[in-house]
């Protein structure tokens, strides 16, 4: 268990993402976990703010796994994944999305408990739970950055 913290609109959402974007760092891996709309896609769209990354079309990759933001081109990528539709671990492994750990961007993974196995050690955790439009976003930083 984390930090938590509670956020009433998908803005203050994207907010809470944006903070986080602007200190993660080169192959950090960020594994967000909660039901369908829990908000997983919005504050992943505020990660991509906080790196500076055009964050507009940031949306659930759920059918092609993952999606690369490299836009602008000068700032550290962000690898935005959806592992919904994934078996687990062999198929994560056996499609070589692995690698993109060591692809010197950020990798956010919507659904990581379908890969909790690998998740590297030092990965942020974050689990959002809540109904109506108050979220509890429980932050798990190894690094205790967010407050
Ligand atoms: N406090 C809140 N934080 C995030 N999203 C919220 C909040 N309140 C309502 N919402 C709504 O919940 C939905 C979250 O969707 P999304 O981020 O795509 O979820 P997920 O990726 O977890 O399936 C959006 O429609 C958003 O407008
Ligand atoms: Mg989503």
């Amino acid at each position: 268990m984390g930090k938590v913290f509670t956020t009433r609109s998908a803005d203050e959402t994207v907010a809470l993402g944006r903070k986080l974007g602007q200190v993660l760092k080169e192959g950090e891996v960020v594994a967000l976990d909660g039901d369908l709309g829990a908000g997983k896609t919005c504050i992943t769209r505020g990660i991509a703010e906080g790196m500076g990354l055009i964050s507009d079309d940031v949306c659930s990759p759920t059918f092609t796994i993952v999606n690369e933001y490299t836009d602008p081109a000068d700032k550290m990528p962000l690898f935005h994944f959806d592992t919904y539709r994934l078996s687990g671990t062999d198929d994560f492994i056996a499609a070589g999305l692995d690698e993109y750990f060591y692809r010197g961007g950020v990798c956010v993974i919507e659904w990581s408990s379908v890969i909790d196995d690998i998740l590297p050690e030092g990965t942020v955790r974050i689990n959002i739970t809540g109904c109506g439009q108050e979220r509890n976003i429980d932050i798990d930083d190894p690094e205790g950055r967010i407050c």
